[in-house]
């Protein structure tokens, strides 16, 4: 931590924080202990801070206390460890809020039925934090959100505690923070979005750079001094609101050049070329190049879903944010073109799709991991039904369907033995998934509709393969 000497940051709550920081004494809560939170609150475990994580979710909260996991990418005897160790806890009892000094919060942020943000868990558990805020606390919100949460409606909420966390302008390059003598405020809040990958093997946690913003410089040096501890490297920025559109930015860059090159793959098809073996040509360009590659649809938390946030604010400035509205037109398309595909494929075999018996492989949004939320497959297996077909599903990470707030299946796991390939109509690959053998999958097959090319290696029966 570097501050301007030329003007300190006389804030007695920054120091006092800062120093337990960089001592590891400082108790750290995380609420919303899923995908991002769990992750996070191990980190700082391991780390050496006492950690404890809050959740609502009561078993979730039992499974930890017993060293269990509930996420397939973090193994149990992770969890174990620091539990063991004294340094990790959950607990659903929020009242135990008043002993942290950091409270970072990664609770859902999801959109409604309207395609609108919903707050609503952001809002819920900022009210549960208000009752017991303490002189000197650091709150961090840690979700997804529009430009303006943190300051708008995370802050405001805090304050009914009769504290005050005043908003005041700081300057940084990333690194130092230089700011006028300020108002000490009563207590700390800061924007650190999450860059969590689930299941990325090349990149930990620790090791993907956090950004960090404060509502004032006290708090963006007590977020940067935390973070410093255990990420390898963070970049500070001038405000909350910045932090907050830097996250949505890169969602949205993923999201828009997802939607450009399942477009190119649309117009490949009709030209006969194959995008797959364009996109590892362009590849090879040293610059200037990011490769993204076409499937069946967006799925995730993340991508189907932040950029709505933005556009959604959008709005009050009276700005339309057409590359968003377009990238989302394209991306939601998806799942019907694949249907279309396999409709197509059936009828050239002079079969129909209505009363077909069809194998959806992959329910997981992306391959290797349990998570289905937005998961195209769950559209695509909708439209299929839609069109009559008999629908059974295989994932290696779920062997049953369960309910989610849209789709309520009642299916479970069909093996994709020999046997079982052979007795569909077709077979469509939604997921990737690593440990499917695909040249068997092809082998014992009639027809194979292949949303992500993970039969490019099959040599034989190529016959029998729709890429689409
Ligand atoms: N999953 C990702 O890959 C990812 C990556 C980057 C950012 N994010 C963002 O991080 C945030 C969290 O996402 P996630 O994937 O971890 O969600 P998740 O659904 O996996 O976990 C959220 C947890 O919060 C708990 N929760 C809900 N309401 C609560 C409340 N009022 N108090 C306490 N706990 C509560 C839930 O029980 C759940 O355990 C979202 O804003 C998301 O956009 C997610």
């Amino acid at each position: 931590m570097q501050i301007n000497k030329a003007h300190p940051i006389v804030s007695p709550e920054s120091t006092t924080f800062t120093s337990k920081a960089h001592s590891k004494s400082a108790h750290v809560g995380v609420i919303g202990l899923g995908y991002v939170g769990l992750p996070l609150g191990l980190l700082f475990a391991r780390n050496g801070f006492p950690t404890t994580g809050f959740d609502i979710d009561q078993a979730k909260v039992e499974m930890l206390g017993k060293g269990e996991s509930y996420i397939s990418h973090i193994p149990g005897s992770a969890i174990a460890e620091q539990v063991e160790k004294g340094g990790f806890c959950a607990t659903t009892d929020f009242a135990l809020l008043t002993g942290m000094d950091a409270i970072l919060i990664c609770v859902p942020t999801p959109l409604d039925p309207h395609r609108e943000p919903d707050l609503s868990f952001v809002c819920n558990t900022t009210e549960a934090i208000t009752p017991h805020l303490q002189r000197g606390q650091l709150v961090v919100l840690e979700s997804t959100t529009y430009p303006g949460t943190t300051e708008e409606v995370v802050l405001p909420l805090l304050e009914k505690s009769g504290l005050r966390c005043p908003i005041t302008r700081y300057e940084t390059d990333g690194f130092r923070i230089t700011a006028r003598p300020q108002h000490a405020g009563d207590f700390l809040v800061a924007f650190s979005p999450e860059r969590e990958d689930p299941g990325n093997k090349q990149f930990q946690t620790h090791q993907v750079p956090k950004v960090v913003a404060g509502v004032n410089a006290s708090s963006a040096l007590a977020a940067q001094a935390l973070y410093g501890q255990v990420f390898e490297k963070t970049f500070v920025v001038s405000s909350t609101r910045a932090a907050e559109m830097t996250k949505i930015l890169e969602n949205t860059y993923r999201c828009v050049n997802i939607a450009l090159v399942n477009e190119l793959k649309l117009l490949c098809l009709r030209m006969g070329i194959d995008i797959w073996e364009v996109i590892e040509a362009a590849k090879t360009k040293p610059f200037g190049f990011t490769p993204f590659f076409p499937g069946p649809g967006l799925g995730g938390h993340c991508i189907p879903i932040d950029p709505f946030y933005l556009t959604w604010k959008a709005r009050e400035y009276e700005f339309p944010t057409r590359f968003i509205e377009l990238a989302g037109e394209i991306n939601a398309a998806m799942p019907e073109h694949v249907v279309a595909s396999l409709r197509n494929a059936l009828n050239t075999r002079k079969r129909c799709l209505q009363d077909s018996r069809v194998l959806v492989l992959g329910i997981a949004y992306k391959k290797d991991i349990d998570d289905l939320r937005e998961s195209p497959s769950l559209r695509v297996i909708e439209l299929l039904k839609d069109n009559g077909a008999q629908v059974d599903y295989h994932d290696p990470y779920f062997p049953h369907l369960h309910r989610t707030r849209k789709y309520d299946f009642g299916l479970s796991a069909v093996e994709p033995t020999a046997e079982a390939l052979a007795s569909y109509e077709a077979v469509v690959i939604v997921t990737d998934h690593s440990s499917y053998d695909y040249a068997a999958i092809v082998r014992n097959s009639r027809l194979v509709v292949d949303t992500r090319n993970a039969t490019k290696d099959v040599k034989e029966h190529r016959e029998r393969i729709v890429l689409c």
